[in-house]
């Protein structure tokens, strides 16, 4: 095969990234109870439904689940804002899902808890340097993972979740396309590994899954020879190789319920335990190390931006109307188009890429 993989070489490297500390929100019982009151009685007064990630905390998640929202992975997500017949969206997750949500449904109102809440991929590729990687190679087909701001998604010719990313990067590549993809370099060489397409990579990398440790885990695979291995494909090269089952948020929690082993380590924001232990009732799930013994991380298996999503956050923005995001339209018309064609690729595979609420 004489497919080759490039990572760009960033003459003007991004700004390095400020990772802010993990905050979990404290509440006694008494405040957790009325705030999910009030916050069930403000959805329904703002004809509003709460959309959150697999990442979220437990009680945003049951929250969703208990008030007809959703639970899912980043463009499902978006998927069910569009079917759902409510005017306002509330996206608990990172700055990208809250424009995703829009830019599928601009005529909803979509406000998130915290507008913080963002993203190391999306991050680390400014729209003003992607552009000028896509300037310099005018011949590829510019493929770009849905963890991206609304003006990236603007230059792309395809946007792709982890559920879909390899079917789409295998159809171009039998098309004979050359692939630019960005901005994960992990999923971008997991997916060239796997179908030998000629790919050149931005440089990007999730702080949470990029701290996966291959010895750690080799170690912790000898200490429990009974547990499966599942793995998020963000992770680097050496933890996948160790992997069960690679897959997409969704595709994790569908193998955590089919595989029959009762232990799992897993390599992926540790919020997906929660749905984990609905799919897969009385198996016993561990993370991932993300050092060696004694060693310090820094994400720790948990999203530092996705843990800014709080539930007196989102009461605030029900009852102000703050945080609601708004994309300059002509971004959103270019934006929806890659989009779509993922969409309308899934379709016509007859291929449910976008998880659902019990994976
Ligand atoms: P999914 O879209 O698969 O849920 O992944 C989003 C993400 O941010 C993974 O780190
Ligand atoms: Fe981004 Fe990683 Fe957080 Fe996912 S887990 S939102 S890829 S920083």
């Amino acid at each position: 095969m004489n497919a080759t993989t490039d990572v760009f070489p960033l003459i003007q490297r991004p700004k390095p990234i400020r990772v802010p500390d993990v905050m979990e929100e404290s509440l006694d019982e008494r405040e957790r109870a009325a705030l999910i009151r009030r916050i069930k009685r403000l959805l329904v007064e703002q004809d509003a439904k709460l959309v959150a990630h697999y990442y979220t905390a437990q009680e945003l998640q049951e929250l969703a689940d208990a008030t007809g929202g959703y639970v899912s992975d980043s463009l499902d997500m978006a998927q069910f804002g569009h079917d759902c017949p409510n005017s306002t969206l509330v996206v608990a997750g990172v700055r990208f899902m809250g424009e995703t949500a829009k830019i599928l449904n601009p005529e909803k109102r979509v406000l998130m808890p915290e507008m913080e809440a963002t993203c190391s991929l999306d991050l680390g590729c400014p729209a003003d340097m992607f552009n000028a990687f896509c300037d310099q190679h005018p011949a590829h087909t510019v493929v770009v993972y849905a963890n991206t701001s609304a003006a990236v998604k603007a230059r792309a010719d395809w946007v792709v979740t982890s559920g879909i990313a390899l079917d789409i990067v295998r159809y171009l590549d039998q098309r004979g396309e050359k692939i630019l993809w960005a901005p994960d370099r992990h999923l971008g060489s997991y997916i060239q590994r796997e179908t030998g397409a000629d790919m050149l990579l931005w440089d990007g990398a999730c702080v949470v899954h990029d701290a996966f440790k291959a010895e750690a885990l080799s170690q912790m695979r000898v200490e429990h020879p009974d547990a499966m291995v599942l793995v998020h494909p963000e992770s680097p090269a050496e933890v996948i190789a160790q992997a069960d089952t690679v897959g997409s948020t969704t595709a994790l929690i569908k193998a955590a319920r089919e595989l029959p082993a009762r232990k799992f380590i897993v390599a992926t924001d540790r919020g997906i335990f929660h749905k984990m232990q609905q799919a897969a009732p009385g198996k016993i799930f561990m993370e991932a190390p993300t050092g060696g013994k004694g060693a310090t991380c820094v994400s720790c298996a948990h999203c530092p931006w996705m843990a800014m999503n709080s539930l007196r956050k989102l009461a605030q923005v029900l009852e102000t109307g703050d945080n609601e995001i708004l994309i300059d339209e002509a971004v959103r018309a270019q934006a929806v188009k890659p989009i779509q064609r993922l969409l309308n690729f899934a379709k016509q595979r007859n291929q449910v890429v976008l998880g659902n609420n019990d994976a």
